[in-house]
């Protein structure tokens, strides 16, 4: 197994689910370097590919579209393109996100239409375009944050999704990589909650944000729900 984007919040988690797996980091491959990704998956032939290398910061892609696009698109094909070659029957499995729905009233499931509101989210959703070509791939939208103190200095009270912690999710990816689940599915947590009440479980003195102070736009409620089985996570609230 090769999880990419093993440095980051979900990859650093997920690398303790699997010990066994290799855990290229950025400078080692680069996924918008066709040739660095092809010649490391030809050297290590992989049974299962985790994907989760990309530019997240939603901000950063709203201004610089093309970054955005060769780091979330292209780097995405470039890893899928170095799989179909190496394996063409490994198991692809690819994190996106609740950023490809609009936002407008949430609860969404794997049958809605994507119709994203920021270039974040166009990107992963044509990334998930790129995914569907290998023959044994699995998209899992979902919703995390890491279980420590909160990144910024506020939080949103008027912003909503089914978020849950990235351990929490990790132990639920390493049962669905298990069970070899395929396709398209939402693991997501089971509560609709705001950001602001999100912050507090692990930074009580988060202060309180409206959307209306920032200057980007942000889905309003992402929440999600499967309707296709992806009920692998434990959650706790
Ligand atoms: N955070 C969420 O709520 C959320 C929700 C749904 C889906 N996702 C998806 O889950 C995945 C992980 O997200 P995260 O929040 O854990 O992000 P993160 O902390 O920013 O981690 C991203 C990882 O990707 C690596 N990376 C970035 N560009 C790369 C490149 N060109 N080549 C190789 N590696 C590269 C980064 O390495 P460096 O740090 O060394 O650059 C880092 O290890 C992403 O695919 C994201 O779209 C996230």
């Amino acid at each position: 197994m090769i999880i990419f984007g093993s440095n980051g919040r979900l990859g650093r988690s997920l690398s303790k689910e699997f010990p066994e797996a290799l855990t290229p980091s950025h400078s080692e491959v680069d996924i918008t370097d066709k040739v660095s990704v092809s010649s490391y998956m030809e050297a290590h032939v992989p049974d299962v590919v985790f994907q989760g290398a990309a530019w997240v910061d939603v901000r950063g892609c709203e201004t610089d579209h093309a970054k955005a696009w060769e780091f979330n698109v292209e780097g995405t094909r470039n890893v899928v393109d170095a799989a179909e070659k190496a394996n063409r029957e490994c198991y692809f499995v690819f994190p996106s996100t609740a950023c490809v729905f609009h936002g407008d009233r949430g609860d969404y499931v794997e049958t809605d239409t994507p119709n994203p509101i920021n270039f974040y989210g166009v990107t992963k959703m044509m990334a998930e375009m790129i995914v569907t070509r290998m023959k044994n791939h699995l998209i899992m939208r979902t919703d995390f944050v890491e279980r420590a103190k909160w990144r910024y200095e506020g939080a949103f009270t008027d912003r909503y999704s089914t978020s849950v912690f990235a351990d929490t999710l990790s132990k639920g990816i390493k049962k669905m990589i298990s069970e070899k689940r395929t396709g398209l599915l939402h693991l997501t947590g089971k509560s609709k909650i705001s950001h602001y009440n999100l912050a507090r479980i692990t930074t009580p003195e988060v202060k309180k944000m409206k959307l209306a102070d920032v200057d980007i736009p942000l889905p309003r409620d992402q929440s999600m729900k499967s309707v296709k089985g992806g009920d692998f996570l434990e959650v706790e609230y």
